[in-house]
C-alpha cells in the first residue's frame, strides 16, 4: 500500500449559491470548505474516522468572487498522538485573468477516533523533512499553546459570558 498523502487539494468553481449579501462568497462557506478538505486529509492520513477539534490563526485576506476557481489546500504540518494539524490555504483565481490570490488561511486540527469506542486513537507520526517543515511544525505547536491558554481564559470568563 502507498504511504498516506500529506497534502489534499479540492478544486471547484465558486457558485452563485455560495454568495453573501455583498455579492462575495460568505465566510461560513469558506470555513465549510476548509473543514471538508481538512477532514479528507485527516482521514487519508490516519485511515480512521476523524473529528474537528480546533481552528486557529484564521485570516480572511481577500474576497472570493462567484465564478472564481477555488483551490483548498490542506497540508499536514504536525502530528501529536491522536491529533493532526493541517495548514489550509484557500486560493481564488479568476478564470479570465488567471491571477491566483490567497483568500483565506488557517490551521485546523483533527483528532482520529477509534471506531469501536469513539475515543482518540494514535495516528501515524509525521516527521518534518526540512527547515520549512520545521518552521510550520513550530507554528502549529505555538498555535496549540495559544489555544490552550485561551481555553483557560475562556473558562475563567465563563460566568461573565452567561
Ligand atoms: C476530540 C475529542 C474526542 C477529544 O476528547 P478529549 O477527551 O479532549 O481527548 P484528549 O484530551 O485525549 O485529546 C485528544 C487530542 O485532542 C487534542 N486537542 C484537544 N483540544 C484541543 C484544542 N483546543 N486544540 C488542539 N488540539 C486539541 C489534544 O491535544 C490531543 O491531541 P494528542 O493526542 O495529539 O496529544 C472531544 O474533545 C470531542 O468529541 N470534541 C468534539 C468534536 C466535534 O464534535 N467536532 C465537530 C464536528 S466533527
Amino acid at each position: 500500500m502507498s504511504s498516506p498523502p500529506r497534502e489534499t487539494t479540492f478544486r471547484f468553481l465558486a457558485e452563485p449559491t455560495d454568495v453573501n449579501f455583498g455579492g462575495k462568497v460568505h465566510g461560513g462557506m469558506v470555513m465549510k470548505w476548509i473543514d471538508q478538505a481538512g477532514y479528507a486529509g485527516a482521514v487519508g492520513w490516519s485511515g480512521a474516522y476523524c473529528v474537528t477539534v480546533a481552528v486557529g490563526g484564521i485570516q480572511f485576506v481577500a474576497p472570493i468572487l462567484i465564478g472564481d476557481l477555488v483551490s483548498v489546500r490542506a497540508k499536514l504540518i504536525h502530528t501529536g498522538t491522536s491529533s493532526m494539524h493541517f495548514a489550509v490555504d484557500v486560493l481564488a483565481c479568476g478564470l479570465e485573468t488567471r491571477r491566483e490570490r490567497l483568500a483565506t488561511s488557517c490551521v485546523i486540527v483533527f483528532v482520529a477516533l477509534d471506531g469501536a469506542d469513539g475515543k482518540p486513537t494514535p495516528v501515524p507520526p509525521w516527521q518534518p523533512q526540512d527547515d520549512t517543515d520545521r518552521k510550520l511544525q513550530d507554528y502549529a505547536r505555538r498555535l496549540l499553546e495559544l489555544s490552550r491558554s485561551m481555553e483557560e481564559e475562556t473558562a475563567n470568563l465563563r460566568p461573565a459570558l452567561q
